[in-house]
């Protein structure tokens, strides 16, 4: 591949590490190098400068067809990969199950291979099956994107948290950023977990023991409520610290992200009830006075408020969680350039 220093002229992005890429799938970030990662932030940066024109418009992606396939509700993922699409000159074609011949029983195979029959360069694909999307990436010469499987995945969704911490803190090694609420059921904290241990963050997982995954679940006493709440469990995911007390978490952190109560997921019987969860998990400003001053608050959206986050906390300066949306179009839309260009 050619380097591509785009000149910047007007029509284009200015892009310098692009050259570099080599993937054809965005699966996962758990296999993503930090040069990997940077060159996806610094891509990114070009991308943002494109949004801030008057036109945000480049035909980067002219006559490249990108298809959204979700089998799951999603308002922010799949309108920011239509728009990134759009400001990237391609034509989106957005598919959902309802309406669309899924309904009628065709396999998920079936649907994609008709989708790639009919012309689809880039499928941006949600499911609810950890997994489906490595299956359709074997089937198929388009590239695949993972907009969310299960609870496995949704790398787009730790880049965008990424850059967005990078874009308020600058370098991320060494930052303690604090992901807290249903960790088990939550793809967007372990994609999270992925990519900031990669860049060398210090991540702490708070969370009922209900509520961890059984690889983070704290396997001793001081692991749980009581004193002392970290462990190191490396196992399938890299180390993180567990701490159950969200009080102590938040000490000191640079950034806290919490996450929604996936109630569509849980079996029941995970929690003796919601409100009780709000007490103990609640993200607040009386909390958020335990952390650094101007820590960043975080959500991936939606937000249960009153529930996972206290409704002052959403609008109070330390919050970047809109910032958080509009960054998702930038982050997709490198996502989908780099991808476009064809990796091996
Ligand atoms: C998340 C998702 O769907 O994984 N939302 C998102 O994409 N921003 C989180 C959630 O559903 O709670």
């Amino acid at each position: 591949m050619t380097q591509e220093k785009l000149a910047s002229p007007a029509d284009q992005p200015a892009v310098d590490r692009a050259a570099t890429w080599t993937r054809r799938h965005l699966l996962d970030v758990d296999d993503f190098t930090t040069a990997e990662l940077d060159t996806v932030m610094d891509t990114t940066d070009a991308m943002k400068e494109v949004m801030g024109r008057d036109v945000p418009r480049v035909p980067a992606l002219r006559g490249k067809t990108i298809v959204t396939l979700f089998y799951e509700a999603s308002t922010r993922t799949r309108a920011s990969f239509e728009l990134a699409g759009k400001a990237l000159g391609a034509d989106v074609i957005n598919i959902s199950a309802g309406g669309s011949s899924i309904e009628k029983g065709e396999s998920l195979i079936d649907t994609v291979r008709t989708l790639q029959a009919v012309g689809a360069d880039l499928l941006v694909m949600r499911h609810s099956a950890s997994g489906a999307p490595y299956l359709v990436a074997r089937h198929l010469k388009a590239a695949v994107i993972n907009a969310g499987d299960g609870w496995h995945a949704h790398p787009t969704q730790a880049l965008l948290d990424l850059y967005t911490i990078r874009a308020h803190l600058g370098e991320v090694r060494g930052r303690r950023i604090v992901i807290v609420g249903d960790i088990a059921h939550s793809r967007v904290a372990r994609s999270n977990i992925w990519a900031l241990s990669t860049m060398g963050a210090e991540v702490i997982v708070c969370a009922p023991p209900t509520l961890l995954p059984a690889g983070l679940r704290p396997s001793s006493a001081d692991h749980g409520p009581g004193p002392e709440g970290d462990a190191t469990e490396p196992l399938a995911m890299p180390p993180v610290h567990v701490d159950a007390n969200l009080d102590r978490a938040v000490e000191g952190a640079d950034v806290v992200m919490t996450l929604r109560l996936q109630k569509e997921r849980m079996q029941g019987g995970l929690l003796p009830s919601v409100r009780e969860y709000a007490t103990l998990y609640q993200l607040n400003e009386e909390r958020m006075s335990r952390a650094r001053t101007g820590a960043l608050v975080m959500h991936p959206g939606p937000m249960n408020e009153g529930i996972e986050i206290s409704p002052a906390l959403v609008s109070s300066l330390q919050s970047v969680i809109e910032e958080q949306v509009t960054n998702g179009v930038a982050v997709r839309m490198a996502v989908l350039y780099l991808l476009a260009r064809g990796g091996k």
